[in-house]
């Protein structure tokens, strides 16, 4: 592995490399996708349904994705690795968001922050990119908006809201981001997005033309029940490990386990 991806590193990879995104929330996670090469982790805010139980992403706290962050970067090496500002934490004041996210840096050592929002985020993320933070964009659907959205619903499905992400697109661009996240959006909308921009969009639920893909861990591994459509399931950790759970009762309960072999 030639060193540590960077966020310029990230960058150059647009038109070279299709970058594959994963989330993680502690190390042994994160240490198997950091051995799997994979070149960007973001420990997402989506620690809060994945992880902790939460129904959406608002309840999440700074302190807790701290918590989590902390354990990724213990498991990487070469990764970039990406802590996801909650909510509520860059929206209050830009002075808040520099604060916060450099307690990402110094607290937790990650290597940027991801910010949801476009045009309305601009002046926010220039100036955390002023202060030496690398930012990756999000635009899109906007988990963190879902109250006043009336829910996870796709954008980009009207000529006035094609446009509106177009110039999203490119007032986060301007604003300095290295790469940005496109969510839930028709995929000729990010392929236009993807070809009217100099950084790489990393989708999710937008099409095969983004220059990368981010998907849940959660999601990918079988974990999540009914998981949105456009997710493919790469295994069935699930379903495994309940049967890798119920042997070990059964052995247990029957005196199987330990046996011989497994004492001290
Ligand atoms: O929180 C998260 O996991 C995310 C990705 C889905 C992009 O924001």
């Amino acid at each position: 592995m030639a060193g540590k991806f960077t966020a310029p590193k990230i960058r150059a990879l647009k038109g070279r490399q299709k970058i594959a995104v994963l989330t993680a929330y502690d190390t042994s996670m994160a240490k198997v996708m950091d051995d799997a090469g994979i070149p960007m982790i973001l420990v997402g805010d989506s620690l809060g349904m994945t992880v902790l139980g939460y129904e959406s992403t608002l309840p999440v706290r700074l302190e807790e994705m701290l918590h989590h962050a902390r354990a990724v970067v213990r498991g990487v090496t070469s990764a970039m690795v990406i802590g996801d500002m909650p909510f509520m934490t860059y929206h209050a004041s830009t002075a808040d968001a520099v604060r916060n996210a450099g307690r990402f840096l110094q607290e937790a050592g990650v290597d940027g922050v991801k910010i949801e929002g476009g045009a309305s985020r601009a002046d926010t993320i220039r100036t955390l990119i002023e202060n030496g933070i690398p930012v990756l964009g999000h635009i899109g659907l906007l988990p963190q908006s879902v109250r006043a959205t009336g829910g996870y619903r796709i954008r980009g499905k009207t000529e006035e809201d094609v446009e509106r992400l177009l110039a999203d697109a490119k007032a986060v661009e301007e604003a300095g981001v290295f790469a940005m996240v496109l969510e839930g959006m028709p995929s000729d909308v990010a392929a236009k997005i993807t070809a009217g921009v100099s950084i790489p969009t990393i989708g999710i639920g937008a099409g095969p033309s983004c220059d990368g893909q981010v998907l849940v861990v959660n999601d990918m591994l079988g974990f999540t029940e009914k998981p949105p459509r456009f997710v493919k399931r790469y295994a069935d950790m699930g379903e495994q490990m309940k049967k890798a759970f119920a042997q070990y009762r059964a052995e247990v309960e029957g005196g199987e386990y330990p046996a011989r072999e497994h004492e001290y």
